[in-house]
């Protein structure tokens, strides 16, 4: 039996320290939370409600979606367009914004979500997650349109995340530090199990994929190396990797025992003139805010993520995040050239 702080408890008692709150926000992020409860469902049911495989379709990225991709997108949208609290949404499963429709009143808020990140994982039982980022718009007079969605990560109002894992957690942020909860799915509520996340300053551990290897930028092969060559290296001490190939579980295992994620620029994405891997509006800027609230840090490589001002709605940015002190040191590589 528990007897915890449930999300919702949590989240209107945050809100009343908030001057001028009208419990809209607290409605909007009830509702994302109910929107992760059905995804959270779907994924543990898996085969048994044949939701896993191929959808037979391409995203605007031009990456297959999954048929859990678009499922959850969809659970994204029903939960999210009727309350009144947004006027526009945004996701990596579409190619456009997608406005509030005239049927509904609109609100102050703009969403943007990945719905179904790690999507490789999910035929093969893995961990996913789902990641969104709430913005405010300023603008109620007009139509939402891409570009109200362009700002720096350091407007977010919230961040969050949520791991469908061996257990299922909700991550949030909303500016006053971070906080994890657990999915009680005998009473289908997320209850307060993780109170002020921080990530170690320090750590032996990083994350990358390393079939890239010979593709990165020369501070990261530099980083890396120094890493892998342990005790008799530069470093003086061994290095474990992990690499789950889902970023929400990779930020999950740093906000709870450090390390450092890294999906760095390199040639070959350059060759195809893309800025990244990783996107700035629902995934870079999301995990940012997370990691920052938690004593982390999260750059290109150069620059703070959540100082950039976007330029499109699917933009892709190096990502290089974790314990602060690992971060800074690759900026450090960085910055020496
Ligand atoms: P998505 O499934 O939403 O497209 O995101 C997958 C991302 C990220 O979660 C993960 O860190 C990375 O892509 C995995 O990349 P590799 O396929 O190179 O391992
Ligand atoms: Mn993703
Ligand atoms: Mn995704």
């Amino acid at each position: 039996m528990h007897n915890g702080t449930t999300i919702t408890q949590f989240i209107i008692e945050e809100q009343r320290r908030v001057a001028g709150a009208t419990g809209d926000f607290t409605s909007l992020l009830n509702d994302i939370v109910t929107a992760c409860k059905v995804i959270s469902n779907m994924v543990n049911h898996g085969a048994l409600v044949g939701v896993l495989g191929s959808a037979e379709s391409e995203n605007v990225q031009g990456e297959t979606q999954k048929k859990l991709d678009v499922l959850s997108n969809e659970v994204f949208l029903q939960s999210n367009e009727w309350a009144g609290h947004l006027a526009a949404m945004a996701s990596e499963e579409m190619d456009d914004i997608y406005p509030i429709p005239a049927r509904y009143p609109r609100g102050k808020y703009l969403l943007t979500f990945d719905p179904l990140d790690g999507s490789s994982n999910i035929d093969v039982n893995v961990s996913v997650g789902t990641i969104f980022s709430i913005l405010r718009r300023d603008d109620a007079a007009t139509d939402p349109s891409e570009r109200d969605f362009l700002q720096p990560g350091t407007r977010q109002v919230a961040a969050g995340y949520a791991l469908y894992g061996p257990s299922t957690m909700m991550v949030l942020t909303t500016g006053n530090g971070v906080n994890g909860f657990t999915l009680d799915q005998n009473i289908g509520e997320f209850i307060l199990t993780h109170p002020n996340m921080t990530i170690p300053t320090d750590t032996r551990e990083f994350a990358i994929n390393a079939s890239n290897m010979r593709f990165w930028e020369a501070p990261v092969k530099r980083y890396v190396q120094e890493c892998l060559d342990g005790k008799e290296g530069p470093r003086g001490e061994d290095f474990n990797m992990r690499w789950i190939a889902s970023m929400v579980a990779e930020v999950h295992r740093i906000l709870t025992r450090g390390g450092i994620f890294m999906y760095p620029m390199d040639s070959k994405m350059q060759a195809k003139g893309q800025g990244g891997k990783l996107r700035l509006l629902y995934e870079a800027n999301p995990m940012s805010f997370i990691v920052e609230q938690a004593g982390g840090a999260s750059i290109t490589g150069t620059e703070r993520i959540m100082d950039l001002q976007p330029e499109s709605l699917h933009q892709r940015v190096p990502v290089i995040l974790g314990s602060k002190n690992e971060v800074e040191r690759v900026q450090g590589y960085h910055q020496a050239g």
